[in-house]
């Protein structure tokens, strides 16, 4: 069974197409959707191994010339320099406006692939097929794709919409327990966004989750698909509705940044952020205290339990006022009112830094 959801974004509209065990669709939903017939598959050694061989077949069954580069595993490879070396060798191999690129793995090969995508001849078309928890239930939708820069994460980038999406919720089998978890976090975020259908839908199935049980896998991928899609559809460049995806984030980034990027991984920090979010929505917008235990329980039963607080409490404050997101110093928060109900609020340094205290001090105790 395969489920579609259209995007419908002013830089493309396509599908987001999530299944289980179709990754041998790929040269049926390619042939519907990219004219050329070359494609550079662009993945990592560890992704390779597992699904190069079937995409591959898959593709060349339907008459595609596969030219494949693999780069090492891990944020690493998200750089200027390799991203050169890519496009250098699609100029290499004769790849043509109308040919296009496979981007197979999770977000580094997406944000990557997409990137080269995006620059080769000023664009040319690529298909998004997400290997990790976190990249299908997040980061393959939306068009947004970007390399690091020694001056911090993502600070390259263009949009690039993709021309499809294929998520196969059957290669999440093979993904090590600490992704799966990372990607659980945005799931979470996911549903308190969406509101109480996706929220409730997630604490009576969190169990079937945690075990990976195939049907529950699936269904999940399918609600954040359709949620992210949604959102990306109504606000593509992130002028309004798209910034809510950023709940969790703002203190989630600091951490990363402060911990030393790679040592805490993203969802764990993020699931921190929107422990924190949810505290600040309190005494922010007077959110009722349920919401957050709530959340807490919910995060504690997907084993996304909270960090051990070592942080220095002006690092992380730091860490935030120079996030590319905060606008002239104050950070910006995704706060949420109730499940489906968010402001973005700028929170004031004095409130902010007793919040931070509070937190640290909090978590210390836990530790
Ligand atoms: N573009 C966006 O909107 C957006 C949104 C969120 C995050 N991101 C980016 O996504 C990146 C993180 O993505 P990620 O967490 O998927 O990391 P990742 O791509 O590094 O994948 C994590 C690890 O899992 C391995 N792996 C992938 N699929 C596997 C599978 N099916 N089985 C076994 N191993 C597998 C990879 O080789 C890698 O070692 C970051 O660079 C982040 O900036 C982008
Ligand atoms: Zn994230």
């Amino acid at each position: 069974m395969i489920d579609a959801t259209r995007v419908e974004t002013p830089g493309g509209a396509y599908d987001v197409f999530v299944g289980t065990n179709v990754l041998d669709e790929i040269g049926r939903i390619a042939a519907r959707v990219l004219p050329g017939s070359r494609i550079a598959l662009i993945t990592d050694d560890t992704v390779g191994v597992l699904y190069a061989d079937v995409a591959t077949d898959s593709l060349r069954r339907a008459g595609y010339s596969v030219i494949p580069m693999s780069v090492p595993a891990g944020e690493s490879s998200k750089s200027w320099s390799v991203a050169g070396q890519l496009v250098e060798r699609m100029a290499a191999a004769g790849l043509e406006r109308s040919d296009a690129v496979v981007a197979l793995g999770g977000g580094v090969i997406g944000d990557l692939a997409g990137f080269c995508a995006g620059v080769y001849m000023r664009g040319i078309a690529v298909l998004q097929v997400p290997t990790t928890l976190l990249a299908q239930a997040d980061s393959s939708i939306g068009g947004k794709t970007a390399v690091d820069l020694d001056a911090g994460k993502n600070l390259a980038g263009v949009f690039m919409q993709p021309s499809a999406v294929l998520s196969d919720t059957g290669t999440l089998t093979s993904l090590p327990e600490h992704e799966w978890r990372s990607g659980l976090a945005e799931v979470v975020k996911s549903a308190v966004l969406e509101g109480e259908e996706f929220l409730g839908w997630l604490e009576k199935n969190t169990a079937d989750l945690m075990s990976r049980d195939s049907g529950a896998v699936y269904e999940a991928v399918r609600r954040c698909a359709c949620f992210k899609g949604r959102v990306v559809s109504s606000d593509e460049r992130e002028a309004g509705e798209r910034e809510s995806l950023n709940y969790g984030h703002t203190l989630g980034h600091a951490i990363e940044k402060v911990a030393g990027f790679g040592v805490i991984p993203h969802g764990l920090a993020v699931g921190e952020g929107i422990r924190f979010a949810a505290h600040l929505s309190e005494r922010v917008l007077g959110s009722a205290p349920a919401f957050s235990q709530r959340q807490e329980a919910l995060l504690d039963a997907m084993g996304l339990s909270a960090l051990q607080r070592r942080f220095d409490a002006n690092e992380i404050r730091s860490a935030m006022s120079n996030d590319k997101k905060s606008r002239g110093g104050n950070p910006r928060f995704v706060l949420m009112q109730e499940p489906g109900v968010f402001q973005v609020v700028e929170v004031d340094g004095m409130t902010l830094a007793e919040e931070i205290d509070r937190w640290v001090l909090e978590g210390d105790e836990g530790s």
